[in-house]
């Protein structure tokens, strides 16, 4: 181990960082395969957004029924939702991907499927498998973007522990009104 540095030297780093300024974040030291990462965000991304969709008509529809304190945790879910949308787009960007935000095909890339339910216990219960398949999937994807790709990994963990978080107040709200 003595003859084997734990850094580049400087002098090749700097030299690196120089070339291919044009791909910003992304240096020769990336050893993620950017395509997959890339393509899996957008699957993250299109997740959010039908978890967005699902939990604005949620909450419009718990309104209407005269349940405020559920309406009002769907809509600090989907604002949420919304904030991790975001994060996972910025993040494509700097990978010099392309965020995908075509309403064709979303619920194809998305993970966890659209459905609405006529109750609000129903509603509550599709809300909540929805943060379970997200929960797995994100999980699964941050073990693969490993040590390639800490960025995304750390970023992902962030949202898996809101979806953690979010999945763990649905059932509260199950059992308050059982
Ligand atoms: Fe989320
Ligand atoms: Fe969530």
């Amino acid at each position: 181990m003595a003859n084997k540095p734990f850094l580049t030297d400087i002098k090749t780093l700097r030299e690196r960082a120089r070339k291919h300024i044009e791909n910003g974040a992304v240096t020769e030291g990336y050893t993620a395969d950017r395509e997959t990462v890339v393509k899996l965000l957008n699957e993250a991304l299109a997740t959010e957004l039908v978890c967005v969709l699902r939990y604005k008509r949620h909450y419009f529809m718990a309104a209407g029924i005269n349940a405020e304190s559920v309406a009002a945790e769907f809509l600090q879910h989907a604002n949420e939702e919304q904030g991790h949308a975001d994060q996972i787009a910025q993040r494509i960007v700097q990978l010099k991907g392309a965020p995908n935000f075509n309403p064709e095909g979303l619920l194809t890339r998305s993970h966890a499927e659209y459905v609405e339910g006529d109750t609000l216990t129903d509603m509550i219960k599709e809300v909540l498998v929805a943060e379970r398949i997200a929960i797995d999937s994100y999980r699964e994807m941050i073990t693969y973007f490993g040590n390639d790709d800490p960025t995304s990994r750390r970023m992902l963990e962030g949202i898996l522990a809101m979806e953690e978080e979010h999945a763990e107040d649905l059932v509260s709200l199950l059992e308050k009104m059982s």
